[in-house]
């Protein structure tokens, strides 16, 4: 349980995940963060301690609690200059705030320009002592979490800002990982006793790729997307965008040995060979000190997203027609400016405003024309079903969005012409698939949350470069927000007088 106070100090320290040392933004001083955890319906109570002082990075900080719906609490949500201003170095934040109802596997992560990359990312679990899966499975063990990180040699600071982005150097498994003529460093082992069964909560926490995701000889079954409870789906693969988790479950079945966990970036180093990509699976009793022998059977049942479906409450809000009545429809075309070497969606790039969205919102601004960054702020209506396409865009795609606040229905996934109103997945974040494809991603969900959140691509390097816009929930009604707290203004100086 959190209910106590925790401190998390953000440090700079060297760390060589894959043998190679760099300096790194780290939460706790290890890369990925600590596991964060508690239950559903818990307060958490975390106090951020910014401690940074190495000015090749990011000195400044603020923390995401990425999939966490922040409800009456936007201000906890961690998104510099959309709710909150950044944490300077010597300072502190307490963020303060409930998984109300939610359990699942979640991440946190820096949300103020590019720090992630540079090693901000942890993982983030709510358990649920009530979990209608666990009379389902009898899982033996659900400790395990799995992180896919990419890691980079440079400083994201002198990477960003550059078409095409940088690419990742080596894909971090659990905290380890090996690239090309890099050193054998030990990979990460993933320990397992024959005849028992586990779930695996698999996170990609990357800055650009997305991963392609197996393990050799085994199938397994997906029981959680991004939070969300879904039916039971037996996949032996599955591609994951950054930001999206997925819950499985995994029975130790096979032979006793060692087995390769593979998981092959769309954008980094290529294949397996040399133990890249890759951790270990290890069967208690196969020989420790072997690398396995495993080899990769032709995936025979891919997850597809359209096969994923709610394990309760399966049907989408609103009429089962496109944009029907009562639905508020917003089509958020992709575009990408070569001349500002910016992203737009609907012709405007998101450039982070000096006064966050939240401060201009508790300041007065309501309509579309008093928020700033003007046209990149979509005021929305409370209690109405949203209806969100977001048309393939090719150029640096396909591009996962992630929306704050909030799970959703995905009617239209990437690959499919089909809308489903019936049973679709719902969750937080999506691949929004190519123009080429054809692809016209479509999600619905209910304005039941008020408060500024943001809906930007989660390649992190893409984000920075634009691609972005605030959905402000329920501004031009009073916002049904708790009173943000006095050392949530503190963090805003130069806007006090706003008050
Ligand atoms: Cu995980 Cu706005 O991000």
């Amino acid at each position: 349980a959190s209910d106590g106070r925790t401190d998390l100090r953000i440090v700079n320290s060297v760390v060589s995940p894959d043998g190679f040392s760099r300096s790194a933004v780290l939460a706790a001083g290890t890369f990925p963060g600590p596991l964060i955890h508690g239950q559903k319906n818990d307060r958490f109570r975390i106090n951020v301690i910014n401690e940074l002082t190495d000015v090749d990075m990011v000195r400044s900080t603020s923390i995401h609690w990425h999939g966490i719906f922040q409800n009456t609490t936007n201000w906890a949500d961690g998104a510099a200059f959309v709710s909150q201003c950044p944490i300077v170095p010597n300072e502190s934040f307490l963020y303060d705030f409930y998984s109300k109802n939610q359990a699942g596997t979640f991440w946190y992560h820096s949300h103020v320009s590019t720090q992630y990359c540079d090693g901000l990312r942890g993982p983030l679990v709510v358990y649920d002592p009530n979990d209608p899966h666990r009379h389902l499975y009898d899982i033996d063990d659900e400790s395990t979490v799995i992180t896919l990180a990419d890691w980079y040699h440079i400083y994201a600071p002198t990477a960003a800002g550059q078409s095409p982005p940088p690419v990742s150097a080596t894909t971090i498994i659990n905290g380890r990982g090996r690239y090309p003529s890099g050193p054998q460093v030990p990979l990460s082992v993933i320990n397992v006793q024959l005849g028992k069964r586990y779930r695996f909560r698999i996170i990609a926490m990357s800055c650009d790729p997305n991963f392609t995701f197996s393990i050799d000889g085994h199938d397994f079954v997906v029981i959680e997307a991004d939070g969300e409870n879904t039916l039971p789906l037996l996949v032996d693969e599955l591609q994951i965008f950054p930001g999206q988790r997925y819950s499985v479950v995994f029975t130790a079945d096979k032979p006793i040995a060692n087995y390769w966990v593979r998981a092959l970036p769309n954008r980094g180093v290529e294949g397996f060979q040399g133990a890249v990509n890759s951790a270990i699976l290890r069967y208690a009793g196969a020989p420790v000190h072997e690398d396995p022998l495993s080899t990769q059977a032709p995936s025979i049942r891919p997850l597809r997203e359209t096969d994923l479906h709610p394990l309760s409450d399966p049907a989408a809000p609103g009429p089962s027609t496109p944009a029907g009545e009562g639905v508020v429809a917003l089509n958020m075309a992709l575009s990408w400016d070569p001349i500002a070497v910016k992203f737009k969606m609907n012709n405007v790039p998101w450039i982070p405003p000096t006064v966050p969205i939240l401060l201009q919102i508790l300041s007065g601004a309501r309509t579309a024309n008093e928020l700033l960054p003007s046209g990149a702020v979509y005021p929305l209506p409370r209690n109405r079903v949203i209806e969100i396409s977001l048309p393939g865009l090719d150029l640096g795609g396909p591009h996962p969005f992630h929306l704050h606040g909030h799970s959703f229905s995905v009617i239209r996934s990437a690959g499919s012409s089909v809308y489903n109103y019936l049973d679709p997945v719902r969750r937080d974040t999506i691949s929004t698939g190519l123009a080429a494809a054809g692809d016209n991603v479509t999600i619905r969900f209910v304005t039941d949350n008020s408060g500024p959140w943001f809906l930007h691509c989660h390649i992190d390097w893409h984000l920075d470069l634009g691609l972005a816009v605030v959905l402000a929930e329920d501004t031009p009604g009073t916002p049904t927000l708790d009173p943000v707290p006095s050392a949530w203004k503190s963090l805003c100086p130069a806007y006090d007088h706003q008050y």
